[in-house]
C-alpha cells in the first residue's frame, strides 16, 4: 500500500503486518516509565489519565519527577479531589501550561464526587472532562481501557511522517498524518494500549527528531523516508514566524520586617492562579511600559540593571528587575500577600518567576 510515495519498487506494509512489527518490537524494547503497568498487570486510569495531562506539551524527562511526586502525595483520585487547590497548583509549579492543572483538579473533583472515582473508558465521555480533549481521550481510552482509538502524539506524528514520505508540511500536515495514523489503529481491537504506547517509543527513541536510528528500527524495509535516504526532513515543517517580544518590570518588594511580597495570579490567563513576584503589565512596546504602583511609601528604590528573559508559547519575555522596601505593610492590594523569606524559597512558583529569585537572591 503505497499512498503518497515518491519511491519506486518498495511499499509501506498492510496494516496487520505493520502492527505486529511494531508491537514485536515493543515487547522487546518497551520502555519502563511509572505511569505504565508492567506486563501483565492492569493500568490504572487514575495514573493514566494524570501522565497523560502532564505529558501534554511536556517531555517523559520532565514529566517524571512531578509523576511520582504527585503520586506519593495523592495516590488516587479522591485524595487529589480532597487536595488544596493552591497546593495541587505549587506542586505543578515548573510544569507550565498551568491550565492543565486547574483542569486536572477540576476532573479529579468530578470523578471522584460524580463518578464514584471511576474514570469513563470511551473517547466521548472523557472529552466531556475538563482538560481532556481528542489527544488525551484517545491515549486514556485505548492506554488504560484497551479501546480502540488513534492517538496521534508528536512521536507518532513524526513516525508517519518519516514512513510514508509525506510532503505536506506541518502544521497543515497534521490532519493527514493523523488519517495516516488511522490506517494502522482504525479496526484493530486488540493491544490498543500497547499499541499506542509503541508508536511513542519508536518515535522516542529510534525514530528521533535528529540522527534516527532508522537500522534498528522494525519499520526500516517498508519506510519510505528511509528509503529515500533522508528521513530526519520529516514532518517537513512550514517556516517559523518569529515569537513577538514583550517587556516588563518584575519587583522584588519586602517590609521592614523582611517578608516578601507576592502576587496571586488571576485564574484565567497566563500564568492564572500561580504565585509570583509583583509586575508590571507586559507589553510589546518596550517604552510604553509603566511601572506597578503599589505604594508610595517606599525606599530604597533599587534598580537590580538586571534582566530575565523567558520563552512562553507565543512570545518571548524580557523582565528588568527591581528591588524596594514598603515601609507600611498595611493596605496593600487584594491579591496580594506577604510571605516569610524562607517560605518563599519552598513555594511552588513558576520558571519565569524563579529565574527571578535567582537573581533577587
Ligand atoms: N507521551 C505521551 N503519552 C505517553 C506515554 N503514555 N508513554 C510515553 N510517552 C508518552
Amino acid at each position: 500500500m503505497t499512498i503518497c510515495s515518491i519511491v519506486e519498487n518498495i511499499s509501506t506494509d498492510k496494516p496487520a503486518i505493520f502492527r505486529k512489527k511494531v508491537l514485536d518490537w515493543y515487547d522487546a524494547h518497551r520502555r519502563i516509565l511509572p505511569w505504565r503497568a508492567l506486563k501483565g498487570e492492569y493500568p490504572d486510569p487514575y495514573r493514566v489519565w494524570l501522565s497523560e495531562v502532564m505529558l501534554q506539551q511536556t517531555t517523559v524527562q520532565a514529566v517524571i519527577k512531578y509523576f511520582l511526586k504527585f503520586t506519593e502525595r495523592w495516590p488516587d483520585v479522591h485524595a487529589l479531589a480532597k487536595a488544596d487547590n493552591d497546593d495541587v497548583m505549587s506542586n505543578w509549579a515548573g510544569l507550565g501550561y498551568y491550565a492543565r492543572a486547574r483542569n486536572l483538579h477540576k476532573c479529579a473533583k468530578i470523578i471522584s464526587n460524580d463518578y464514584d472515582g471511576i474514570f469513563p473508558s470511551d473517547q466521548a465521555a472523557l472529552q466531556k472532562l475538563p482538560g481532556i480533549g481528542d489527544y488525551t481521550s484517545a491515549a486514556i481510552a485505548s492506554i488504560a481501557f484497551d479501546n480502540p482509538a488513534n492517538v496521534v502524539d508528536g512521536n507518532v506524528e513524526r513516525v508517519m511522517a518519516r514512513y510514508h514520505a509525506c510532503r505536506i508540511a506541518v502544521p497543515e500536515g497534521k490532519k493527514a498524518l493523523k488519517e495516516y495514523a488511522s490506517l494502522y489503529a482504525d479496526g484493530f481491537i486488540k493491544r490498543t494500549g500497547d499499541y499506542a504506547q509503541a508508536l511513542m517509543d519508536l518515535g522516542a527513541t529510534i525514530c528521533t527528531p535528529k540522527s534516527p536510528a532508522c537500522s534498528l528500527c522494525p519499520l526500516n524495509e517498508s519506510c519510505l523516508g528511509y528509503a529515500q535516504g533522508m528521513p530526519e526532513i520529516y514532518p517537513l515543517r512550514a517556516p517559523k514566524k518569529e515569537r513577538p517580544k514583550r517587556y516588563g518590570y518584575v519587583y522584588h518588594v519586602t517590609n521592614v520586617q523582611g517578608d516578601v511580597l507576592i502576587h496571586k495570579r488571576l485564574e484565567k490567563g497566563l500564568l492564572g492562579g500561580m504565585y509570583g513576584f509583583p509586575t508590571s503589565e507586559w507589553l510589546e512596546d518596550e517604552g510604553g511600559v509603566e511601572h506597578l504602583s503599589l505604594s508610595e511609601n517606599r525606599i530604597e528604590w533599587d534598580a537590580n540593571n538586571t534582566n530575565i528573559t523567558h520563552v512562553f508559547t507565543h512570545f518571548h519575555l524580557t523582565l528588568t528587575l527591581f528591588s524596594y522596601v514598603i515601609l507600611d505593610k498595611r493596605n496593600i492590594p487584594l491579591d496580594y500577600e506577604w510571605i516569610d523569606k524562607a517560605e518563599l524559597q519552598k513555594l511552588g512558583i513558576p520558571t519565569v518567576f524563579k529565574k527571578a529569585l535567582k537573581k533577587f537572591g
